[in-house]
């Protein structure tokens, strides 16, 4: 879980490249002052899980840069929106509580409660792990820069940060070795062994969840793409269900499905909502998203399969997709189906400046495409059988859009 939950976070970071690396720093920094306050070993976890996901409600806010800054305006928006991405996903029912608050500042104890709801001491951590984080400049040596960190740590002691906290990193601090760890980029590893998190597994169900919660942090971040991943996991598994699959590679389709577009958290914004036609450079940029879905599951042994199935999409069978040029024969079907699932879907699901495309003009664009691109046998699965795969994505697309109108109404 741990390696997954890593690699999806680091993933995360693509969103902007000033975040690079943070998600992991701030749980770094937790896990270790967690250590260093004697917490003992399944609540520390948690703590570094909660790092690991702290700014995943930043992501569909216009505003993505403004929780770098060590003064924040509006900072209990993001951090309110990540925790309810983690809703409902039982292995991270702590962890939500521990994000909701992790920007309630100490003031003077009353932090301890926010709204008259108790805030979990861990928040506070978080809070303390996540301001030293934002301080440190990647362009400068970080030993140089303990003493100032220190200093204005200092300052806000008792206001901002609880001194028990402050204390604890004051001691952290003495540990070159700590801060050299920090900026290194070995921490995952650091950590898995430090925390044994080698012991936290899960299953297949749990694995599903998590991938529910990175389809949303996908799909949420633009109104246009709110609801893509979602038709595009019901279709292929529709599919997949028609072409014999078991219920097993049926299920991994479906993961397949949610996390197909998870390098598209690399692509700005701005680009995935232009309208008329894209640059030379957004298409560049474009383009390299399935590259980072592949790279960012590949570290994820049993997910291999899925990451084929999920970052192939985009090849076509006479060689002319992208990124690896895959050509038909070494094309398993599984990647075949995502990428009729994909088209099929983009094709004929409504997004808020055009409604999607009748049955038959997509078909026709179908037919077309399968003569070189993708594969025909597919398609006319999805043909014979259209009503019913329809059926699945339009039910997907619906649960996902009222869901998505809950999340942003807060
Ligand atoms: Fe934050
Ligand atoms: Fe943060
Ligand atoms: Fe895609």
């Amino acid at each position: 879980m741990f390696a997954l939950v890593m690699s999806l976070t680091n993933t995360v970071d693509l969103v902007n490249p000033a975040l690079s690396g943070h998600h992991a720093q701030v749980a770094f920094i937790a896990g270790n002052l967690a250590k260093e306050m004697g917490i003992e070993a399944s609540a520390t976890k948690q703590l570094v899980l909660a790092g690991a996901l702290h700014d995943i409600g930043a992501t569909s806010l216009p505003d993505r840069t403004n929780f770098l800054e060590f003064e924040l305006n509006a900072p209990h928006r993001h951090a309110f929106m990540g925790s309810r991405l983690l809703d409902g996903f039982v292995p991270t029912a702590e962890i939500s509580d521990l994000i909701r608050y992790h920007h309630v500042e100490w003031n003077q104890g009353k932090g301890a409660f926010f709204k008259d709801n108790p805030v979990p001491a861990g928040s506070h951590i978080l809070h303390l792990a996540d301001r030293v984080a934002v301080q440190i400049d990647k362009k400068h040596p970080v030993l140089g820069q303990v003493e100032n960190i220190l200093q204005r740590i200092k300052q806000f002691s008792g206001s901002k940060f609880n001194p028990e906290i402050v204390e604890a990193f004051f001691q952290l601090s003495k540990k070159e070795g700590f801060w050299l760890d920090l900026v290194s980029n070995k921490i995952p590893q650091q950590m898995e062994s430090k925390f044994q998190f080698d012991t936290l597994n899960i299953d297949a169900e749990e694995t599903l969840g998590l991938a529910e919660i990175f389809r949303k942090i996908i799909d949420y971040r633009s109104s246009f793409t709110a609801n893509h991943s979602a038709g595009v996991a019901a279709t292929s598994t529709a599919l997949a269900k028609l072409a014999h699959f078991s219920e097993h590679e049926c299920r991994m389709m479906y993961i397949a499905g949610l996390l197909h577009d998870l390098g598209k958290l690399a692509v700005p914004t701005e680009i995935l909502e232009k309208e008329g036609k894209l640059t030379v450079d957004d298409l560049a940029i474009m383009r390299s998203h399935t590259y980072h879905t592949y790279r960012a599951l590949e570290p994820i042994k049993p997910l291999k399969t899925v990451n084929e199935w999920a970052s192939f999409h985009h090849e076509r069978l006479d060689g002319n997709g992208y990124p690896f040029h895959i050509t038909g024969p070494e094309l398993s079907l599984g990647s075949r189906i995502m990428a009729v699932a994909d088209v099929s879907t983009a094709l004929l699901e409504d997004r808020p400046y055009r409604a999607g495309m009748a049955q038959d003009e997509a078909t026709r664009i179908l037919e077309r495409m399968s003569k070189d691109a993708i594969d025909g046998d597919i398609v006319n699965m999805l043909k014979a059988n259209f009503e019913e795969v329809n059926h699945q994505r339009i039910a997907a697309q619906t649960e996902s859009g009222e869901a998505y109108r809950q999340y942003i109404s807060f």
